[in-house]
């Protein structure tokens, strides 16, 4: 089966072939990065317009490098939930114009979930696993039963883990987006210079829930007056130690997540899963097996759209013209109580 997948839900444009859920034949992603770096961060009337002006380009490039027609897929896939309304909206329009024209069946995917796809494009993974979703939209720990099975573990009470580094990089000056900015500063400092809090104020069923407002404003403002006043002006030992305090709660919460399911697989998505710190702190928990999409897939594409899209419509998934877009998705399954392990963990 092959499958057009369409992304407009934040600021990259994309689209992408896939066939039979895993071989890539073409995944084409504009980014919108340029467009809103004067503004430090996305905005949404600027994004939705530039998916207006890209999307058949970007569309009629996705077909051009996999040398087919639009009458050679067996359907479409597009992403309709969460994201920015207007701008998920310009790739719903898109597909389901498409679809229509050519008589082909197609479906809305969740984002959250075509993230969690992802390393499935490189690397077939046995159910279940733990999943990690950590973008600039949301930090979400959950265990995956499949494709679009998961029970939400765990997610932040408050900013995610990619905003994190994004407010803080924007604070300093230290360059937009402030996830890649901070992680190639951090690569020069030391992760030991600054003591940040750790919040791990969670126990019970919340245990694995997270919370990076705290760590947020320490970064930004307690540490202003070491780093202002000279004591360390160093932003390479501020964005390694910022980047340990914040990647090492998502560890220890992931680590707890596989002793406590005797889950001994994690699966990372969203654009922070390209942290080099991320993917490298595992090292010292050989017994579990740790899978980062590459990273031209851990950022917003169309291939994770198109995978899991493939995998829908193979079941016979099928979507209507007045699907619509939705900017929240909160649906997902909470632990039942008898799931709930040990409270004291
Ligand atoms: O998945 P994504 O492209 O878009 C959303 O769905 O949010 O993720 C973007 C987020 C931004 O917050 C960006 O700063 C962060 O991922 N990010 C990183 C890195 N690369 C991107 N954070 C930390 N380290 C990175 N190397
Ligand atoms: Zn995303």
């Amino acid at each position: 089966m092959t499958v057009l997948g369409i992304e407009s839900s934040c600021d990259e444009c994309a689209a992408s072939i896939v066939r039979d859920g895993h071989i890539i034949l073409s995944n084409i992603v504009a980014s919108q990065i340029s467009m809103h770096e004067e503004y430090e961060g996305v905005v949404p009337e600027i994004a939705s317009r530039l998916h207006a002006e890209w999307i058949m380009e970007v569309g009629s490039r996705a077909f051009k490098e996999a040398n087919l027609e639009p009458a050679d897929i067996d359907g479409l896939a597009v992403t309709v939930k969460p994201g920015l309304a207007g701008a998920l909206l310009v790739g719903l329009s898109f597909t389901k114009a498409l679809a229509w024209s050519l008589n082909k069946p197609f479906v809305g995917v969740n984002h959250i979930l075509a993230h969690l796809y992802a390393s499935q494009l490189s690397e077939k993974l046995p159910y279940p696993f733990i999943g990690l979703v950590a973008s600039g939209g949301h930090s979400l720990i959950c265990k995956v039963d499949s494709f679009d099975d998961i029970t939400v573990l765990g997610t932040t009470i408050d900013d995610a883990i990619g905003e994190a580094f994004d407010k803080v990089a924007k604070h300093y000056n230290f360059g937009y987006p402030g996830g890649p900015a901070i992680d190639r500063l951090a690569r020069k400092g030391n992760p030991k210079a600054y003591n940040f809090p750790v919040p791990n104020l969670y126990k019970g069923e919340n245990r694995y829930n997270l919370s990076y407002s705290g760590l947020k404003t320490a970064a930004i403002h307690q540490v202003e007056q070491f780093y202002v006043d000279g004591h360390d002006k160093s932003p390479e030992n501020l964005a390694a130690s910022f980047e340990k305090a914040a990647v090492d709660l998502l560890a220890s919460k992931l680590i707890k997540a596989c002793k406590d399911t005797g889950i001994s697989t994690i699966v990372a998505g969203g654009g922070v899963a390209a942290n080099s710190y991320l993917r490298q702190c595992f090292s010292s928990q050989p017994e579990l097996k740790v899978v980062f999409p590459p990273l031209a897939l851990c950022g917003d594409n169309a291939a994770m759209v198109a995978g899991i899209g493939c995998k829908m419509l193979e079941r016979g998934d099928r979507d209507s013209l007045s699907l619509n877009a939705s900017p929240r998705v909160y649906s997902f399954k909470k632990p039942s109580l008898k799931t709930r392990t040990n409270r004291n963990n």
